[in-house]
């Protein structure tokens, strides 16, 4: 059988990674986490103190460094550099804060989509990011944008903070989500909006067994 793609798109904190894994579970296929192949790169850059706004420095990044991935055994992605496992610290908040500034560059985005459409021809994968439904895999069987508001968004990321011990203030993440979609929509080069054919699925009062469910009724009527 050919290699069938679903792609999950939205804004930050909407639960994508959540309901794509669990999908992703419930079909027996691969998740992609695209977020944590932009995180790699942040995280590199803030290893080397290199500045995120600056393309030359970050590509050079790019060329030094040896960046894979491997499907973990929850299912999730698993990014290696240079050899070690540094998928704890992708979501670290000096990673965070770099991490728009660094996807906004046209060559990691040339780069990064290369590798995401390299899984998807390889295998059928749920992939979740702000452009596989209408930049990386525009002929995905199925899209969805899933979004959140953004106060429930802000109060989803404290608690994925508290669990890493870190206690960030509310408003504060209130006002960096606000700060990071603009970022994430404004930018030049495939920002986030939602693809004409995709789903729009608002999870704010909806668990994710609901749209974990409903996302599986799109499959069955889209995948044949
Ligand atoms: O989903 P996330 O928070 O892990 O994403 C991290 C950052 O990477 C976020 O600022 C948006 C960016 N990103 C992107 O530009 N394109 C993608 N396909 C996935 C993430």
């Amino acid at each position: 059988m050919m290699p069938v793609s679903i792609a999950i798109d939205g804004p930050a904190g909407a639960g994508k990674s959540t309901v794509a894994r669990m999908v992703a579970k419930r079909l027996n296929w691969m998740y992609v986490d695209t977020g944590a192949m932009y995180r790699a790169i942040a995280f590199l850059c803030a290893r080397s103190g290199v500045d995120p706004e600056d393309a030359q420095e970050v590509e050079a990044i790019l060329q030094q460094h040896e960046i894979e991935f491997e499907e973990g055994s929850d299912g999730g992605l698993r990014v290696f550099v240079d050899g070690s496992d540094v998928t704890d610290h992708l979501r670290d908040p000096d990673v965070s804060s770099l991490v728009s500034a660094v996807a906004a560059h046209g060559a990691v985005r040339d780069r990064l989509t290369e590798w995401q459409r390299a899984f998807a021809k390889r295998y059928s994968v749920v992939m979740d990011g702000r452009d596989i439904g209408t930049v990386v895999l525009p002929n995905a069987a199925v899209k969805v944008f899933l979004t959140a508001q953004p106060e429930e968004r802000a109060r989803r990321r404290q608690s994925e903070f508290l669990q890493q011990g870190f206690h960030v203030p509310l408003d504060e993440i209130v006002q960096s989500v606000i700060e990071r979609d603009r970022r994430d929509s404004e930018r030049e080069i495939a920002p986030l909006r939602q693809a004409e054919d995709a789903v729009r699925i608002d999870s704010t009062n909806k668990t994710v067994e609901q749209i974990v469910d409903q996302i599986l009724q799109l499959v069955a009527a889209h995948v044949r």
